[in-house]
């Protein structure tokens, strides 16, 4: 795993406990190349024997314009989490969407076909999840940015490159987060990276109130995100985290490099076990 910073994340155990599962060997560590060095890093792996990748922030972008080939996913969010070196050279791929769709359709039972979805935050995060989103055919989504000229370009760039690369049309609604009104969402999903600090998205407490469920891509290191603790002081009657998509995303990576689909129920379970 690539990235800046990646000292705590998750991904060595969730990847150790799949090769375990799936009785495969893999070695799966930590990497934290200067900012600049981020293409030698890549190459010094691959040409010491590495077979792939995952690449987390600041680093999505410049691994899919490293690639030689990627997935349609990777080509319409414009980056990429998965790399796999094989004879061919290098292949791109993005994850994030399809571990946001499963955990929500199957780890927790939320049909998205029909319904309202709010997706707060136009940032990486949100890049990579829309597309996989829109696919789903929900009746609406609405992109909802504190700036609101950030969910406009966002919404064009992944309608147009989905246009382009799946041939497919579809909507999406672009909002100022101020401007979401007492409309009812089914999903409001936080994309934003403000959890990580203290501060936190202006979301009309209405939104809330009548939501099946409110989901934080991000994931609390100590109990539950400050979003969703907001969101429940507002009446959200379910909240999820952002760890079922993390092991989600990490399971169809390991796809990716080995074509084996792990098991990803037992390793959710292990994983919040592990936090606490
Ligand atoms: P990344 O691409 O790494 O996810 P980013 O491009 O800085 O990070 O995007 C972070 C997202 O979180 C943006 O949607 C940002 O809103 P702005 O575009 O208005 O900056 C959003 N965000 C971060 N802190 C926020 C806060 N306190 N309130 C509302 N939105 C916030």
């Amino acid at each position: 795993m690539v990235g800046q910073p990646v000292a705590h994340s998750r991904s060595p155990f969730i990847h150790a406990l799949f090769a375990e599962l799936t009785c495969q060997q893999l070695l799966y560590g930590r990497l934290a190349p200067a900012v600049e060095a981020f293409e030698m890093e890549v190459n010094r792996f691959r040409q010491e024997g590495g077979q792939g990748l995952n690449v987390t922030l600041p680093f999505k972008e410049r691994a899919f314009h490293m690639a030689d080939r990627a997935s349609d996913r990777a080509r319409v969010a414009g980056a990429a989490n998965t790399l796999l070196f094989d004879k061919t050279g290098i292949y791109a791929d993005n994850t994030d969407g399809v571990g946001l769709v499963r955990d929500l359709t199957q780890n927790l039972g939320l049909p998205l076909e029909g319904s309202r979805i709010l997706l707060i935050g136009a940032g990486g995060a949100a890049r990579g999840v829309l597309m996989p989103l829109l696919e789903q055919k929900p009746q609406r989504v609405l992109l909802a940015n504190r700036t609101v000229t950030r969910a406009q370009a966002l919404c064009h760039d992944v309608l147009t490159r989905m246009k382009e690369v799946t041939g497919k049309t579809t909507q999406c609604e672009v909002r100022e987060l101020e401007g979401v009104g007492r409309e009812p969402f089914d999903i409001v999903i936080n994309a934003t990276s403000s959890s990580l600090g203290n501060e936190l998205p202006q979301v009309p407490p209405a939104a809330f109130g009548a939501a099946l469920l409110v989901y934080d891509m991000m994931y609390g290191k100590e109990g539950e995100t400050s979003f969703l603790a907001m969101a429940r002081a507002h009446g959200a009657l379910r909240c999820a985290d952002g760890l079922g998509m993390l092991v989600e995303q990490a399971a169809e990576s390991f796809y990716v490099w080995r074509g084996v689909f792990p098991p990803t129920g037992l390793v959710l379970q292990r994983l919040r076990m592990e936090m606490k």
